[in-house]
């Protein structure tokens, strides 16, 4: 049987800020429905790559196409909105507002980047913004926050922030999402359930996967395709088995400073 064509295809993107090749001539695909590993040692790039996939920074090189369409260099709102869509490292909330409104603002752009302008914007219709908060309530039930919605987004903990973001990039109806480091910051345990979380969304929503992640156990688990990164560069590329064994994989992460 033929292989489904990817629904991202990275090939041979580069930038570099001043001297500094953060991304230098990176190629990936992802297998659409799959959970793609993002992982390297500090500084590898990794977030850059996924700046230039989502058009938050231009690419000085290199073509990143998605579900067959040309996406190099396009603006973030309009690639989230053929739905690819990412979250941040630093989870950005807005304390002083409530946890559905929180939700409620991704509607009108994609979360987080455009936060401050949609605060600013001209008040949309009633209708506009009620619904809205409906389906803001509706994600909020998906991941779980529900009894949350009407508490100050300033009062989540940690892992409830995440859940938060997951219900604001799901109002984007995404295909692909790119989270940059979705465990970082959160309990074992709430880390377990969210795991679960993940899994359980593709399925009911059919959606695929790249993620940045440093614990390495948790990669290998739920990964089925693995891209290593190091000084900007993709190290190695395959299943778990074959990045855990690639003698490459191990020299990038020894001769780096170890993980907290
Ligand atoms: N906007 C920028 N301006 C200048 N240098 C940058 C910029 N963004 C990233 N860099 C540099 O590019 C390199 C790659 O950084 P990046 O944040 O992509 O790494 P990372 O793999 O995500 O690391 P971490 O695991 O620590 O999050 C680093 O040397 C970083 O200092
Ligand atoms: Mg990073």
């Amino acid at each position: 049987m033929p292989e489904p064509a990817p629904i991202l295809e990275v090939e041979d993107i580069a930038v570099s800020f001043g001297g500094i090749h953060a991304v230098a001539g990176t190629t990936f695909d992802v297998a659409p429905g799959s959970v793609t590993a993002l992982i390297g040692p500090n500084g590898a790039g990794k977030t850059t790559a996924f700046n230039l996939i989502t058009g938050f920074v231009k690419p000085d090189q290199g073509t990143v196409r998605f579900k067959g369409a040309d996406i190099t260099g396009k603006r973030p709102d309009r690639i989230a909105a053929r739905g690819l869509v990412r979250t941040f490292q630093l989870t950005k909330v807005f304390s002083k507002m409530t946890v559905r409104d929180n939700v409620a603002l991704a509607a009108s752009g994609n979360p987080g980047e455009n936060f401050s302008r949609a605060l600013f914007q001209p008040r949309s219709s009633r209708r506009a913004e009620a619904d809205a908060r409906r389906r803001a309530d509706q994600m909020l039930t998906e991941v779980g926050l529900a009894r949350m919605a009407d508490e100050y987004a300033g009062t989540l903990s940690g892992g409830q922030r995440k859940l938060l973001e997951l219900a604001r990039v799901l109002m984007n109806d995404p295909d692909l999402l790119l989270l940059d480091e979705p465990m970082a910051g959160v309990n074992p345990t709430l880390g377990r359930e969210l795991v679960a979380l993940l899994l359980r969304l593709r399925d009911e929503r059919n959606l695929t996967y790249l993620f940045v992640e440093h614990n390495i156990d948790l990669v290998m688990e739920i990964s089925e395709q693995v891209v290593v990164m190091a000084l900007g560069e993709v190290i190695s590329v395959g299943p778990p088995d074959h990045v855990r064994g690639d003698p490459k994989v191990i020299d990038a992460y020894l001769g780096s400073e170890v993980e907290a």
